[in-house]
């Protein structure tokens, strides 16, 4: 690559977070409210500039892409994004990923396998078609569990993303478990963080994650193991079941220090950190007319400001929520 992303504290950046779509077809109450106010078509990058952006990120070093939203799926044509960055796939690029909530898997799976890409992070917190209904507003259920079972069927490997929600589905975290290792898929547990603002209290729901995890070793044993994709979560294999299971908890615990990645929205504004509100345009950019020279530079301004870490609480109200949406910034 031609000059590597390397921050002010010294950490290497090899893995790009990009919003494909501020959009979604669920409401999850902790992410959005339901009268959520979408970003206007001009204000969103095109596919092509997309991709000229996933270029640029691979010359710089760049080996893993997650595609994120909102819900990356229901950006129209988005195959084709993944299509031409599925080429670079062994050449810069290690590994192309899908976040995604699974609704529009059935139809897709193959395509993605097709393109290139192996794994997928579904997001699924319940196992109940009432509960699911409540916490996504939407009855989308069986559509994603069969979204699911055909990503696999397909060769995807697939993690499941389960944000912990204390009284919602905190009771059925067991459940979960032993149901995504059953059915051979990985999992996460994620802590719900104060990001953007949504019609609940989410401070309500808020279930710190060394609760879980002690509350899960009444009935499974836990053995720590090694982290695999340098990202934030803490894994553990579950004996009884033979899965691995991750920790996400950016309150509770901090995992700054090793951070690897950026991530780009979908209006292509570069953030630092999903915790800060440092950025850069890549949108003005692209657009300008040196197009080459300005990313270059708006990159390496990129590096100057990564902060140390992020500033997340949730409680005692000591910080305000971040304005930004999950799905503005693709998590
Ligand atoms: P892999 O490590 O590649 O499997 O992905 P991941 O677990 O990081 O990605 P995924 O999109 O499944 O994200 C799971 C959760 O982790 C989401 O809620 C993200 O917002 C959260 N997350 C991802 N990266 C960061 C980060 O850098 N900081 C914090 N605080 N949370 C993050
Ligand atoms: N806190 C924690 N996780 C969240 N997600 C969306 N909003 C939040 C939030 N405020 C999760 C989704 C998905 C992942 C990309 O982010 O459930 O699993
Ligand atoms: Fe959509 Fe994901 Fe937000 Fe749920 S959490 S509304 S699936 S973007």
């Amino acid at each position: 690559c031609s000059q590597p992303l390397i921050d002010a504290f010294d950490r290497r950046i090899s893995y790009l977070r990009l919003s494909v779509t501020d959009r979604c077809d669920l409401r999850c109450a902790y992410c959005m409210p339901e009268a959520m106010q979408f970003l206007p078509k001009k204000y969103v990058l095109s596919l092509e500039e997309m991709h000229k952006l996933g270029l640029a990120f691979i010359d710089r070093g760049i080996t893993r892409i997650r595609l994120t939203g909102g819900e990356p799926l229901v950006r129209r044509d988005v195959m084709d994004l993944v299509r031409a960055l599925g080429h670079r796939l062994g050449a810069g690029l290690e590994e192309l990923t899908l976040t995604t909530n699974g609704t529009q898997l059935e139809k897709f799976a193959p395509e993605l396998y097709a393109a290139g890409v192996r794994r997928v992070n579904v997001s699924l917190d319940t196992l109940d078609a009432r509960l699911f209904a409540q916490l996504s507003r939407r009855d989308r259920l069986a559509q994603v569990l069969r979204g699911i079972a055909a990503a696999s069927e397909a060769g995807l490997q697939v993690k499941i993303n389960t944000v912990a929600l204390k009284g919602l589905n905190e009771a059925e975290l067991p459940e979960i478990v032993r149901w995504a290792h059953g059915e051979g898929h990985d999992m996460t547990l994620i802590e719900v963080m104060p990001l953007g603002e949504t019609d609940t209290e989410r401070v309500d729901h808020y279930l710190p994650l060394p609760a879980v995890r002690e509350r899960l070793e009444q009935q499974f044993s836990l053995h720590d193991i090694a982290d695999r994709t340098g990202g934030p979560a803490r894994y553990v294999r579950v004996e009884q079941s033979g899965g691995r299971l991750g920790f996400i908890t950016p309150l509770t615990n901090n995992f700054c220090a090793s951070c690897n990645r950026i991530r780009v929205t979908a209006t292509g504004q570069l953030f630092a950190c999903l915790g800060g509100s440092e950025q850069v345009d890549l949108r003005a950019a692209l657009r300008s007319d040196s197009p080459d020279g300005k990313l270059a530079a708006a990159l390496d301004e990129a590096m100057r400001i990564k902060p140390e870490r992020h500033h997340f609480e949730i409680g005692d109200g000591a910080l305000p929520t971040l304005a930004r949406h999950m799905s503005v910034t693709g998590g």
